[in-house]
């Protein structure tokens, strides 16, 4: 394959894209959700007791706020490779257009991952409380889930993105940590 080649991220590789990029541009995806609907058993939690991050659902009307990053054609197939081997737990690679914050096409194709219904760690939908109680419990090789959440709010808010569901997630986790904090008299 040979010519540009851009990456888009919407979870982890928002903060921590752990290849080298030549550009990086906050850019969003039409028609897609993201929702913590797949476990994770090998970063942010273990096979016991996954842990929950983010996927994309399918939803016609929607926008998904992330970073795109471009990456050298020499270098895109194993930067591909890394990728593909660091989200294995259930994650297949995607394409989808890439819109500029402003509206206007980046990319016709930016290379994506999702983890769809039928992969052996997908969770699926439930209640902001049963995911934060359950991302409350976990951590893995790569740390806390609660980090996870909290490093993802971060970096959306950062790129001016809202995201209810990532926002409302984050507001339970922080408020818990108020709630079970020590407290003067
Ligand atoms: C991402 O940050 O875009 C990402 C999300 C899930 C799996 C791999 C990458």
């Amino acid at each position: 394959m040979s010519g540009e080649a851009w990456i888009f991220g919407y979870g982890s590789l928002v903060w921590r894209p752990a290849f080298a990029f030549e550009e990086r541009q906050p850019a969003y995806i039409e028609g897609w959700s993201r929702r913590f609907w797949q476990g994770s058993t090998d970063h942010r939690g273990v096979p016991d007791a996954p842990g929950r991050v983010v996927t994309l659902v399918r939803q016609p009307a929607a926008r998904c706020v992330g970073l795109a990053y471009r990456v050298e054609p020499e270098t895109r197939e194993r930067i591909f490779a890394d990728l593909d081997a660091r989200e294995r737990g259930g994650y297949a690679q995607h394409r989808e257009r890439l819109h500029r914050a402003d509206g206007g096409i980046l990319a016709a194709e930016g290379l994506l991952y999702v983890a769809t219904a039928d992969n052996p760690n997908y969770l699926g939908p439930a209640s902001l409380d049963a995911i934060a109680s359950q991302v409350r419990a976990s951590s893995g090789p790569s740390g806390s889930n609660v980090e996870y959440v909290l490093r993802l709010a971060e970096s959306l808010r950062a790129l001016d993105a809202v995201d209810d569901h990532v926002f409302e997630l984050e507001r339970r986790l922080r408020d818990g940590r108020k709630r079970g904090g020590k407290r003067c008299a």
